[in-house]
């Protein structure tokens, strides 16, 4: 890094995070995503497509034992980084790969994810890191799917998958997928967020994709329900 480049950092409850250039930094969804999540000591957990580490490192601060993956190296850089600087390294295992490829035959106790879902059009799918951390595929589902396709065999007897997710993707939609991968559906919170930038940006694409009529026919809504679902592994 040079110099003049400066350093971004991110200061949650008494955690500090830096944000590597590249990495997205964390946002509302990251929030909701934090504030709704309970950790029991030794639990196993695994975050998917962890950002700069803030769950992760939350989860291992609480006395779990963490494997935290992302698709891209320089997440994965940003995750042992703050692993090292809150004292977590030797419970926070950072992993480089795809959804559940770095924890093969791996089971957990929680596995959690605020995966990119924001819904693209064909001509706005890119090949970077910011796109990465947005870009959910046509209707938003990519990642998700295989999040919640994957989690029952990585999901020990009672374990349990928790993930956001904006309302227009589907509330009763994530509920059907859950129940179809065998998981026990519910919502653990809802919270009313600005709506996103980018959601503007693509506001007909994504009444294209609202199935479940969330979004206000015409205008431009000032906000967004955002859920955290949970699927959870009957014993
Ligand atoms: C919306 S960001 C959330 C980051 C972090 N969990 C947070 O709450 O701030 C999504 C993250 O998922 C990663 N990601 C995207 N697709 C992935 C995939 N197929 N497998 C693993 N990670 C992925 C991105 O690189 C990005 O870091």
């Amino acid at each position: 890094m040079s110099q003049d480049a400066g350093a971004l950092l991110f200061v949650y409850r008494d955690c500090l995070f830096t944000v590597a250039a590249g990495v997205q930094p964390p946002k509302a969804g990251s929030l909701v995503f934090c504030r709704h999540l309970t950790f029991r000591p030794d639990e196993w957990v695994c975050e998917i497509g962890a950002g700069i580490g803030l769950a992760a490192v939350l989860a291992a601060r609480a006395g779990c034992q963490v494997i935290a993956t992302d698709l891209l190296p320089e997440a994965v850089a940003c995750v042992k980084a703050n692993a090292l600087l809150n004292g977590v390294a030797d419970r926070l295992d950072a992993r480089l790969g795809d959804c559940y490829d770095p924890v093969r035959r791996l089971e957990f106790d929680l596995i959690c994810s605020s995966p990119p879902q924001m819904p693209t059009p064909p001509d706005r799918e890119r090949d970077d890191a910011m796109a990465a951390a947005d870009n959910g595929g046509l209707d938003g589902w990519a990642v998700l799917d295989r999040v919640i396709e994957g989690a029952p065999a990585h999901l020990a007897p009672g374990g349990r998958l928790v993930f956001t997710l904006f309302e227009f993707l589907g509330r009763e939609r994530a509920f059907a997928k859950l129940g179809a991968a065998g998981l026990e559906p519910s919502v653990l919170a809802r919270e009313t967020q600005p709506f996103p930038r980018l959601g503007y940006e693509r506001i007909e694409h994504l009444r294209a994709h609202d199935m479940e009529r969330t979004l206000p026919a015409s205008g431009w809504p000032s906000t967004v329900e955002r859920y955290v679902i949970q699927g959870l592994r009957t014993p």
